[in-house]
Formats: C-alpha cells, structure tokens, sequence
C-alpha cells in the first residue's frame, strides 16, 4: 500500500474551467474553505454553457470568490505558500480568468504555481477531509469518473501512475442525463431534475435500450438520447414524466454500476472511487455503495459539494504535485483538450 503525501502549505487553489467559479483553501488534505460560484442561472436561459458568456462571468465573479475563500479560512494572503490551478481540458476563456488570476496571486506573493488537470482533480477529491468526511481510499483503486464532459474508468495504481481501463466511446454520463432530460422538458442541467423527477418514477414503464461495446469496459449512451427521443415522440402527451426519469437514470446507473464491477472483478481491485458531477447522483452512489458492500470491497465518494466542479479537489492535486517539489512557470498555458496524464505527482 503506498500512501500521498500533500504540502503543509497552505495553498490557493483556482478552477473556472466551465461554469463555476470556485476558490479554496487547504492546509495538507484538509479544506479550511471552498467557495464555489456557480452559472447555472445565467447558461439556463440557453440551454447549456455558451463559453463567451461564462468567460465573462468569470471576470466578474473571481475576485469576490477569492476574497471569500480567504475570509472563510481565516487565512490572510500573505499566510499562502503555493498556488494550485486548473490549465486543462476545458473552456479556454474560462480557463484563463483562472490561470491568469493565480499568476497574479503566485507573482504577487512570490510563491510557487502549479497547473492542474482537471480530471486529476476529480481522482484525487476522494482524499480530501472536509468537514465530517475523511475516507480516504488506498492505492490500488479503481475510479469511475463521471461528470459532464467525461466518464472514464481509471485504474490507479499509485500516486504516480494511472492507466485508463475504459471510457465512453460517444456522450458522457452527465450528457446523457442533461441531454435526456432537456428532451423530457426538465431544463438545464438536467441531471439533478432528472433524479429528482425520478424518485416517483417506475423504471420498467418504459424499456431503454442497453448499449453493447466493442471494449469490454467502454461505455456509450448516445442510442439511450435517441431511445428517448422516440420515447417522448411517441407518447406526446400520454408521456409520464417521473416514469421516463426514472427508466433514463437506471438505464445510465446500471450500464455505469455493471461495467464497472466487471473491471474491478476481472482486474482484482477490491477498491473503488466514485467521483465527478454525476457522482452525485443518489441511485448511482446507493447501487455502486451496495454492491461493493455485498462483496466485501471498500468503496469512496466524496461528499455532494466535492462531485461537482470545485476548487478544493485542484488543491489536492496541486499540494502533492508542490510537496513532489514541482512547479509551473508564469507561462502556463491553457488547453481544450488534454489526455488524463499518468497522475502526475511523481
Ligand atoms: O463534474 P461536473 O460538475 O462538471 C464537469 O466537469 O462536467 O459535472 C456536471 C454534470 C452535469 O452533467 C450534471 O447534470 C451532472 O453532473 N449532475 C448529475 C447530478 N448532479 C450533477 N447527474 C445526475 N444526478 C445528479 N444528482
Ligand atoms: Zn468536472
């Protein structure tokens, strides 16, 4: 069993690489603040994130959120003794009101700065202590990462090496749930209403289409988005809404659940992480928390507020990346699109 290892600091740490705005706060794995703004209102009216409006956005609300995430530490900024940000994948205006904004911090303070990838950050959110929860998982692990943009099955060997077991070979998990229920009327982002409109719900009202991969452990939910829209074609106005919710989030639940046990079984892992937006989704943590329950495995997901997008889970990665000794110069770029690097503190 190898353990991480996260800098005493304490450190800033910065993610605007969509539609949230957020700021923390952490000394080593423990989160003394996490501010987190979001625009969701603002992108509702829309439909779905329009980039130049969240760059915007960003401009507008980072300074406020710094000034909170210090405020709720009780950490002055001169006390800061690195600073973490999120370079990649995302938008790449949002990214840099980020990036640019913790140039600042790092150059004002004379303090080091460290880019982080995003999806790192939602690997390592499960080490965090936050509050009541402190369930840090052991290496190996097997992650299901599930949020808007992406759904991956990493296995994590250590703290310095991951390897990518499976991924969604069309739509991720979060955009078959947003896209799913933009078509049953339920606004946007929908994953949240979905699982709302669900609880009433009979999942086996309407059959959904269960997707065969060439890859064992690949997943794909663009013929599920198809499913429902003949679905709601068909019935019009007969449609039961709560019914349809919930056969579309058993239908992402259990191709998610099923294919993810498989790996963990057929690889031996007895570990497993949950993480990412969709990860707070309640069926989705009860049925994975259960199963691994029923076979004795050891199973991690962060609490709600650290699924979704959030600075704190930036920090973690770039405290282990600071403590490892490493660090960014004040030429950091940002990028769309990034491969999961091999979890990069070495
Ligand atoms: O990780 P995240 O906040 O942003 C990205 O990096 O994409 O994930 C956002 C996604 C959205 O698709 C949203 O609908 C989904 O997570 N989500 C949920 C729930 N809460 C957020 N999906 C299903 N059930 C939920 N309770
Ligand atoms: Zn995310």
């Amino acid at each position: 069993m190898s353990e991480i290892a996260f800098f005493e600091g304490p450190i800033l740490a910065i993610e605007t690489s969509c539609d949230e705005t957020s700021a923390s706060i952490l000394t080593g794995r423990t989160i003394l603040s996490s501010i987190v703004s979001s625009q969701v209102d603002l992108h509702a009216k829309w439909g779905g994130v329009v980039p130049e409006a969240a760059a915007r956005a960003h401009v507008e609300a980072i300074v406020p959120v710094l000034m909170e995430t210090y405020e709720a530490a009780g950490v002055d900024p001169s006390e800061i003794r690195g600073v973490a940000v999120t370079n990649r994948p995302g938008l790449v205006g949002a990214l840099e009101v980020g990036v640019s904004a913790a140039k600042a911090v790092a150059f004002a303070q004379g303090v080091p700065l460290v880019g982080v990838h995003h999806l790192e950050g939602h690997l390592l959110s499960v080490f965090a202590k936050w509050g009541d929860f402190d369930h840090p998982p052991t290496f190996p692990h097997l992650a299901l990462i599930v949020s808007g943009g992406h759904t991956e099955l990493v296995e994590v060997v250590s703290p310095r090496a991951a390897r990518l077991v499976g991924h969604t070979i069309d739509d991720a998990a979060g955009e078959a749930f947003d896209k799913s229920a933009r078509l049953l009327g339920l606004g946007y982002p929908g994953g949240r209403a979905l699982q709302d409109q669900a609880e009433r719900g009979d999942a086996k009202r309407y059959p959904l289409p269960r997707a065969q991969t060439a890859r064992p452990y690949d997943f794909s939910f663009s013929g599920l988005k198809t499913a429902v829209l003949r679905l709601v074609e068909s019935e019009r106005d007969r449609l039961n809404v709560h019914d349809a919710a919930a056969a579309v989030q058993e239908a992402i639940v259990e191709a998610l659940v099923v294919k993810t046990l498989r790996a963990a079984d057929e690889l031996g892992i007895g570990t497993l992480t949950l993480v990412g937006g969709v990860a707070a989704n309640r069926a989705l943590r009860e049925r994975l928390e259960r199963e691994c329950f029923r076979r004795g495995w050891s199973f991690h997901t962060p609490p709600l507020d650290l699924c979704t997008d959030n600075a704190a889970m930036i920090g973690l990665v770039g405290s282990a990346r600071l403590l490892a000794g490493q660090r960014d110069e004040f030429d950091l770029e940002v990028f769309s699109n990034a491969e999961l690097p091999s979890l990069e503190v070495r």
